[in-house]
């Protein structure tokens, strides 16, 4: 019997881990629906589209009204949700050097569009049966890993994130939908920077092996790209 075509739909898309997250899932068969900020300037994901089941579409998480329309237009199931779009802001932002409107926009991006996906694609998951939200967080949002102090601005947003999973994991449990919270390490991104240790690929590989290998227990958790459960 032939397995069902399985379906990704992944937030900025276009560069770094999402993209790689992107080729792997096109390379297992999956049909996957990539939303980035600017796709006419995505020209590997534009790329990509000429030889898989790859659709490109426009979203702005940062625009609530972008993400019901991509929810009315997208007609089919979802099996996987990656809200994988983020910003870190300014480095090492430090005591007394907090920007209040720099930390609402990481908000914006890193927490409250990851629950209004959440919202918008209930029908989409649902449908899927089995589904799971995965947000992309950071070991820099755990409270117990933080030995360095700083980071209000990134640290505080992603810890908010894994507040969302923990509740979303309760309230969908009903519609058999799980959400759980990601560290893809730290990876040669734009955002990683240099000299980080892992590549895309390592990061983007782990963590698909972390969402095909998910089983009940690990709704509502947290998880490195290795598997390894992180605290809180
Ligand atoms: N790299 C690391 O070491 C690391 C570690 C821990 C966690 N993470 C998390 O992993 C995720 C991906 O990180 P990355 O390293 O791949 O970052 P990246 O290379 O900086 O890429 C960030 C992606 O997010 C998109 N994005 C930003 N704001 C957006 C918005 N308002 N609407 C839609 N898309 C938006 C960017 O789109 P544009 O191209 O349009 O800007 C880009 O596609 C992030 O959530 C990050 O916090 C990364």
């Amino acid at each position: 019997m032939v397995a069902p075509i399985r379906h990704l739909l992944i937030t900025g898309a276009n560069r770094g881990i999402g993209l790689g997250l992107v080729r792997l899932y096109l390379r297992a068969g999956w049909q996957v629906t990539a939303a980035c900020r600017s796709p006419e300037r995505a020209a590997s994901l534009l790329q990509l589209a000429q030889d898989y089941p790859l659709e490109v579409v426009e979203l702005d998480v940062k625009c609530h009204g972008a993400i019901a329309q991509l929810a009315k237009d997208i007609q089919s199931p979802v099996n996987v949700l990656i809200n994988n779009a983020g910003i870190y802001g300014p480095d090492n932002v430090s005591f007394g050097h907090t920007d209040a409107d720099l930390w609402q926009e990481l908000f914006a991006v890193n927490v409250i569009a990851a629950q209004k996906m959440a919202e918008a694609f209930l029908p989409h998951l649902t449908a899927a049966k089995g589904a799971i939200i995965a947000n992309m967080s950071s070991k820099m949002g755990s409270i117990a890993d933080n030995s360095s102090g700083g980071g209000y601005l990134y640290r505080s947003s992603k810890a908010a994130l894994n507040a969302v999973v923990k509740s979303q994991a309760i309230d969908l449990q009903h519609a058999n939908i799980a959400s759980i919270a990601l560290h893809p390490g730290w990876v040669q991104t734009d955002m990683g920077g240099p000299n980080a240790l892992i590549a895309v690929e390592e990061s983007a590989q782990g963590l698909k092996q972390v969402l095909d290998g998910y089983h009940a227990d690990m709704n509502g958790r947290f998880f490195d790209y290795q598997g390894q459960p992180l605290p809180w």
